[in-house]
């Protein structure tokens, strides 16, 4: 039987927030913990995030153990996760190199995601090459790993896309080594991509938009406390709007009927608080109360376990560098698996 193998990861550009939380990382936990997975890798992509932050090292440095205290914090454990720093495995730079002969520039150039980050980021007239071709790169970090599944956020969807298609250009040229991966995208739609406290299409390090994982409740609460909700809901009489209102998107991709013979027993669910709301007679401070209460009981223990980490940094790097050479040992089979498919293993 073949393995059933998970690998993902995130640029260590800053803090995780609520939206990988919802994305990607509360998968994770559950996938990691149901024991239908062989292997979990789990990479801090910080040579990935060199592509866009090549003139700030010191923030990707930084930004490496806060991911790897997030990892800890919501409950992915080295026992039965490999949590790794990418730029640790230099077979995947070896891998890139043989898998940049099997994308076309138009190819990268047609990736959406890539698109809109080179429009966000003014790259447009002098696009950094590594920044380009990250996509082939993270095909070399998928497959070094032989991953099945790649739970990831949605705007990763079209970076799988051009992994599958340099898999199957790989084994029909040279030789079947390589493992066709599946994305694992969350089934609730508000999780897909959670907006940002302002409404914005996107929660963002640099739009000040995000909740994060290591916010205190203090913050959290004041954070929810001015959301963006519905403008045309100017007193609680009124009816109000549920279409991207973003008190109402976070309540979907986090409550659940239970929360409400907690926090607010005269709704059954969800379904009739949004019944009301619309209606008219129910106002913004009650919702808002309600959803700082049910991102409080799930925060709080990832928030604890985080700060539990936090004081012994060094055990963490440390964690990080065992996972590191644990990463490299895997990464180093399926290359030399490649070089023989392709037959440049002259000395073996
Ligand atoms: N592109 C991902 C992000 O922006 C990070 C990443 C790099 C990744 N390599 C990966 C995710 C491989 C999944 C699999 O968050």
């Amino acid at each position: 039987m073949s393995k059933k193998i998970i690998l993902t990861g995130d640029r260590p550009t800053g803090k995780l927030h609520i939206g990988h939380y919802v994305g990607s990382l509360r998968q994770r936990k559950i996938l990691q913990d149901g024991g239908e997975f062989d292997e979990v890798y789990i990479m801090i992509a910080d040579a990935q995030a060199l592509t866009d932050n090549f003139d700030n090292p010191q923030k990707i440095k930084d930004s490496i153990t806060e991911v790897a205290l997030d990892y800890l914090g919501v409950g992915l454990t080295p026992d039965k996760s490999v949590m790794f720093i990418q730029s640790q495995v230099p077979e995947l730079t070896e891998l890139t190199t043989y898998y940049m002969n099997l994308v076309t520039l138009a190819r990268l150039q047609r990736n959406p995601t890539v698109k809109a980050e080179i429009q966000m980021r003014n790259f447009e007239a002098n696009i950094p090459a590594g920044f380009l071709c990250y996509p082939i790169s993270q095909a070399a970090d998928i497959t070094a790993f032989k991953a099945t599944t790649v739970p990831v956020g949605e705007d990763q969807k079209p970076m799988l896309e051009q992994t599958r298609e340099i898999v199957r250009k790989f084994n029909e040229i040279y030789a079947p080594v390589l493992v066709e991966p599946d994305i694992y995208l969350s089934d609730n739609k508000s999780c897909l991509r959670l907006p940002g406290t302002d409404g914005k299409a996107k929660m963002s390090k640099s739009l000040g938009n995000c909740i994060y994982l290591s916010d205190d409740a203090d913050t959290v609460k004041k954070k929810v406390m001015s959301m963006y909700t519905d403008p045309l809901h100017l007193r609680a009489a009124d009816p109000g709007h549920l279409e991207g209102n973003t008190v109402f998107i976070y309540l979907d991709a986090f409550c659940r009927d239970e929360h409400f013979a907690e926090y607010l027993p005269e709704y059954n669910n969800l379904d009739e608080l949004k019944a009301h709301y619309t209606k008219g007679g129910l106002g913004d401070v009650k919702v808002k109360r309600l959803l700082n209460s049910v991102l409080e009981e799930e925060l709080s223990p990832i928030r604890a376990r985080r700060a539990e980490y936090e004081k012994d940094k060094a055990a963490v790097v440390e964690m990080l560098k065992t996972g590191s050479l644990k990463a490299r040992e895997k990464a180093a089979q399926t290359l030399a698996e490649v070089k023989r498919a392709m037959g440049i293993n002259y000395f073996e």
